[in-house]
């Protein structure tokens, strides 16, 4: 599952906890995405929580979290993903970040691809994800990417309070385009 490979100029490989110190300066790099959530930046034990982290009932055989790193192995974006949840055959991605110095260049919209692609070989059926509704710019991406939106859910950070919404996307080609979100339920 998920083999190492080749995406531009990057490679993908699975991270472990191990990999937390060279994690560690790309979610600093991040620190827009970190202030929307929580309202700082990442702290120093951010790094490993993500690299932790499990939704409730699942173990870390099951997580996948893949890093695009450049030849010289300084990462510069990371996806996660955690199998059969909340359901089987249900994938669920819970951060797809890039270094802002390599956003709005399509990266983004190549891994995701590759992403689909693997998961269909290995018999995948969806993809399920959450976006903070301020979160604009991620909502056109995933919308382009094909998502629909299925519900909202309140969400508390730290001592920032939010609301989620919670998108799909199915995973046989000729499901891949949902309505606009806009047009969705919520
Ligand atoms: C969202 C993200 C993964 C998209 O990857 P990307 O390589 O930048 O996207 P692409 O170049 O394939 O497509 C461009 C689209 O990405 C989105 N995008 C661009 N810059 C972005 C940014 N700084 N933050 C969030 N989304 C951005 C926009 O939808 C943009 O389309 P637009 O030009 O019509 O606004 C990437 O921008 C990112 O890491 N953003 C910050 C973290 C984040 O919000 N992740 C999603 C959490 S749900």
């Amino acid at each position: 599952m998920f083999p190492p490979s080749q995406l531009a100029s990057f490679q993908t490989i699975r991270l472990s906890l191990a990999d937390a110190p060279r994690l560690h300066p790309l979610l600093e790099a991040c620190e827009d995405y970190f202030l929307m959530i929580t309202g700082e930046g990442a702290g120093p034990q951010e790094a490993e929580s993500e690299l932790a982290s499990l939704p409730p009932g699942k173990t870390l055989d099951e997580k996948f979290f893949i890093g695009l790193q450049k030849p010289e192995g300084k990462l510069v974006g990371v996806l996660d993903v955690v199998k059969d949840y909340p359901e089987p055959g249900i994938w669920y991605l819970g951060l797809l970040l890039l270094h802002p110095a390599e956003r709005a260049k399509g990266l983004g919209a190549s891994l995701h691809a590759q992403l689909c692609e693997s998961l269909r070989e290995h018999g995948g059926q969806a993809i399920r994800l959450g976006v903070l509704e301020q979160n604009e710019k991620a909502l056109r991406f995933w919308e382009r990417m094909g998502y629909r939106e299925l519900e909202r859910k309140p969400f508390k950070a730290g001592s920032l309070p939010h609301t989620v919404r919670v998108l799909q996307r199915g995973l046989e080609p000729e499901k891949a385009k949902g309505p606009p979100l806009s047009g969705g339920p919520g």
